[in-house]
């Protein structure tokens, strides 16, 4: 064996076990499953043994006397954290209208008007694959230092067959160079683009019969996500671009209901989607067709913090049986933070959610979120070694300290990548 880590003593070692076939859902969201005073040892970038410290030392005293010790005393140790829902490979920023939008101008007049998504598209279609590469692979490393090991990434900002792969590529690319672990979604449908406003439905088409089967053809996506609101793509619309991703085995996501309620959250669970995301406006019976059809409700608070909005009823999501998972939404318009730490507090406070619930919705029902919990998500024996250390002596810690990173250590695919906060080598 190589590459032994043995993480020792830690105040708590939050395993998350026993919802690996399932998410956690109702109080079962509530459920760490903490061993206190807990190690792990990891080889060959995988989870070994998870439990007491003493009876690790018992059972594994060779492969211990071998290993890297970590000690984690005073600290807490976490499955590494997953975002489920990003909008990393872009150019640019948009400071311009965030300062326009405090002097009170709304997300949807900007976008209107051709600035929003239209300004990132600009943004990314003029830039050179380098460039886009360059810029997302130094987000990439500020997720990685705040805890996060996994990632899913949407296109969206090219709105061109053309650059829409090209932002596509440039995910594939960073995913095989750069340790964080990213899955890409197809989002052509992000926006209708300015040269089609008055003829959208030529757009869908050219979602449908040019762009999906180019990107399942290339095996550039696993997911298909459409921004099913008011002024962008109708119901009708969303459902027929997500049946057609499906056609090409591109599993359906979507932008539900998140400025106006518009049905986004019941066709997510009439087309089968993976998951309904932003969910501030969905409706009662939305939510429990959600439920019934076992669909996750990816919540986003800090673009409700950004938008200055109503934040999605968590509560009423998790207590109606639908598993809830958090995520940044990270993206330049609506929501520019990488800090999951803070999205934790935000679930705890704008949205009811306890600490514990918080932990499982960036954890565990995060990788179901994006189809990977059978390989991460918990810390498991067999389960890939991605851990992060928290430099807590609690979970209650993390999300009670808020607005600052709490990261010590990062290990991924059992190798240690942040060490005292900072990228390692
Ligand atoms: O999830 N709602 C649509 N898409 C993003 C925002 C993208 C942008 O403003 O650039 C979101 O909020
Ligand atoms: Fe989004």
């Amino acid at each position: 064996m190589e590459h032994m880590i043995y993480i020792q003593n830690a105040a708590e070692v939050i395993t998350m076990k026993n919802h690996t076939d399932r998410p956690a859902r109702k109080e079962a969201m509530d459920e760490l499953n903490i061993i206190k005073n807990g190690s792990v040892l990891i080889a060959d970038g995988k989870i070994v043994a998870v439990g007491l410290d003493e009876d690790l030392q018992e059972t594994y005293l060779d492969q211990i006397n071998e290993a890297t010790v970590i000690d984690a005393r005073n600290k807490i140790v976490t499955p590494g954290l997953i975002d489920p829902h990003t909008h990393i490979v872009h150019a640019g920023t948009r400071e311009n209208e965030y300062a326009m939008r405090l002097q009170g101008k709304s997300y949807m007049e900007i976008m209107n008007a051709g600035g929003g998504i239209h300004a990132t598209t600009r943004a990314t279609q003029s830039a050179s694959f380098e460039q886009l590469y360059e810029e997302t692979k130094v987000r990439m490393d500020t997720f990685l230092k705040n805890g996060v090991t996994t990632i899913e990434a949407k296109s969206g900002y090219g709105l061109t067959t053309e650059h829409e792969m090209k932002q596509l590529e440039v995910a594939k690319k960073l995913d095989e160079d750069h340790p964080l672990d990213l899955i890409s979604t197809f989002m052509g449908a992000h926006a209708v683009p300015m040269d089609y406003k008055d003829d959208p439905e030529t757009f869908v088409d050219l979602v449908m019969e040019e762009m999906i089967p180019e990107i399942a053809k290339r095996n550039l996506a696993t997911f298909n996500d459409v921004f099913c609101e008011r002024g962008v793509f109708t119901p009708a619309q969303s459902k027929r671009i997500l049946q057609a991703g499906k056609e090409y085995g591109l599993i359906p996501k979507i932008h539900a209901d998140e400025i106006e309620p518009y049905g986004g959250a019941e066709i997510a669970a009439e087309v089968g989607a993976i998951s309904a995301d932003h969910l501030l406006k969905a409706s009662d019976e939305g939510i429990q067709a959600m439920a019934e059809q076992d669909v996750m409700g990816v919540l986003l608070p800090g673009t409700a913090f950004f938008l200055m909005a109503e934040f999605a009823n968590a509560r009423k999501m998790i207590d109606s049986g639908v598993p809830v998972a958090l995520s940044t939404d990270f993206n330049p318009g609506s929501s520019p933070t990488i800090s999951l730490q803070f999205i934790m507090n935000l679930g705890c406070l704008q949205m009811g959610m306890t600490p514990a619930e918080v932990l499982t919705a960036t954890t565990i029902n995060a990788a179901h979120a994006i189809g990977v919990a059978d390989t991460i998500g918990s810390l498991e024996v067999g389960k890939n070694a991605d851990v992060t250390i928290f430099n807590v002596p609690n979970h209650l810690v993390l999300s009670y300290q808020y607005g600052m990173n709490h990261v010590d250590t990062v290990i991924k695919s059992g190798r240690v990548v942040v060490e005292n906060g900072l990228l390692y080598g």
